[in-house]
């Protein structure tokens, strides 16, 4: 089976310590009155240099240490991905970039057109993750108020839209969120591809939405053989659509070191910080992320008890779900020696995640260690991100 590695651009702030701590690079700290000591730079707007010069040193890194793509999360509080992509296109040559956005937040044919431009622009490097909110909360306060399953309904006709405006010069559409009379891609935009397309959430409405229209459905890490049955699910329903050769992705975290002992070290390092900051279970993970269905991982916290022993955190050998315990997103991570990580990586692989999305912290220094001590393991391989072939379905005869 193939396999890819992209790595997460931290959006909202790097986190060598917890989120919000001071001594992190960036500047999100809780409060504003404390000053950033992790900063080389005061992030002043107007400073010679911004947190966008930091993050482009992580996309540089990644790509000088083999990473294909960035994962760019799409929080309301954090940098917004779709232009941090186009900032950071031109200060790197191969890296993909994986933007998180809302079929809410642009219309059809503005999306089109926007990522038509870019893809000439980059050489076809942007990959789309379609998202839909996993909190009301949230989606009120930025200003959407359709229901849950409902936004899944609404981003299926986006999706159908997209395709139909990208396929045809003159596209005609009449459905219950949108409607199209005409338009289209015409040449030259219409020379670029398609961004892949990937999307999450595990939600009966977000998995056929998935099934109807992702190249790659992305998963947080949880136990292999939960991956497992989501994956076997979300490939039935995609066979309705006669697209049963859909991928898959996972996003997880890593603390990868030379031995075991250093890596649980770390681990531990942030344990004994949440404890000492009253942040053992935290909310976990990062609320505006998180899923309708709580994962199995996260129902367990709650035998846990306040503990602050690394080892009561692995729900699989080396996969240690410390990180949604106090608050660091997206809460799961393998924990390991080099060794230990790749053949994580690999059990993974071989229930069917062939794209994954690795980072660390700081994510600077943990793109050289994956770089240089797990990803050469994975040279033979490697296979590029593959779309779906289903233009013609899309045509207007
Ligand atoms: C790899 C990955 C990346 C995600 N990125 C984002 C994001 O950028 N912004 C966001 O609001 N949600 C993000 N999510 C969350 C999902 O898109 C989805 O909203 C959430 O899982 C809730 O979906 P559900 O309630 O339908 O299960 C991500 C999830 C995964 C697995």
């Amino acid at each position: 089976m193939g396999i890819e590695f992209f790595t997460r651009l931290p959006l909202h702030g790097e986190t060598e310590y917890l989120p919000g701590d001071p001594r992190n690079r960036g500047d999100w700290t809780n409060n504003e009155n404390i000053e950033n000591t992790g900063a080389v730079s005061n992030y002043e707007v107007g400073d010679d240099f911004t947190y966008i010069d930091y993050l482009s040193q992580v996309a540089r890194a990644a790509e000088i240490n083999g990473f294909a793509g960035a994962l760019m999360v799409n929080a309301p509080t954090g940098e917004e991905p779709w232009t941090v992509c186009s900032l950071l296109a031109r200060e790197t040559k191969k890296l993909n970039f994986v933007t998180a956005f809302q079929a809410y937040h642009f219309s059809p044919y503005n999306a089109v057109q926007t990522a038509a431009t870019y893809q000439r622009a980059t050489g076809n490097r942007l990959v789309w993750n379609i998202i839909n909110g996993g909190s009301e909360v949230i989606q009120r306060q930025v200003g959407d108020d359709l229901p849950h399953d409902e936004r899944y309904a609404r981003a299926t006709e986006f999706l159908d839209v997209v395709k139909g405006y990208w396929n045809n010069p003159s596209f005609h559409y009449k459905g219950k969120y949108y409607s199209a009379e005409g338009g289209g891609l015409k040449y030259p935009l219409n020379k670029a591809s398609l961004p892949i397309i990937c999307t999450a959430g595990s939600s009966e409405a977000a998995r056929e939405f998935g099934a109807k229209h992702a190249d790659y459905y992305l998963m947080r890490a949880e136990k292999p053989q939960e991956i497992a049955s989501l994956i076997a699910d979300v490939r039935l329903r995609a066979k309705k659509y006669g697209r049963e050769n859909i991928k898959f992705g996972l996003s997880i975290d890593t603390i990868a070191r030379r031995t075991e002992q250093e890596a649980l070290a770390e681990a531990q390092r942030f344990l004994d910080e949440a404890a000492e900051k009253q942040r053992l279970h935290a909310a976990a993970a990062h609320a505006g992320l998180r899923s309708a269905r709580v994962l199995s991982f996260e129902k367990e916290y709650a035998e846990k008890d306040g503990s602050k022993n690394v080892s009561d955190f692995f729900i699989h050998p080396n996969v240690w779900s410390g990180f949604g315990y106090i608050g660091v997103p997206p809460g799961v991570a393998l924990v390991g020696s080099y060794q230990q990580i790749i053949e994580r990586i690999q059990e993974y692989n071989s229930i069917g995640i062939e794209l994954f999305f690795l980072a660390g912290y700081p994510h600077l220094e943990e793109s050289y260690r994956l770089g240089e001590h797990v990803l050469p393991h994975f040279k033979k391989q490697r296979q590029a991100l593959q779309r779906i072939p289903e233009e013609s379905k899309y045509r207007i005869a």
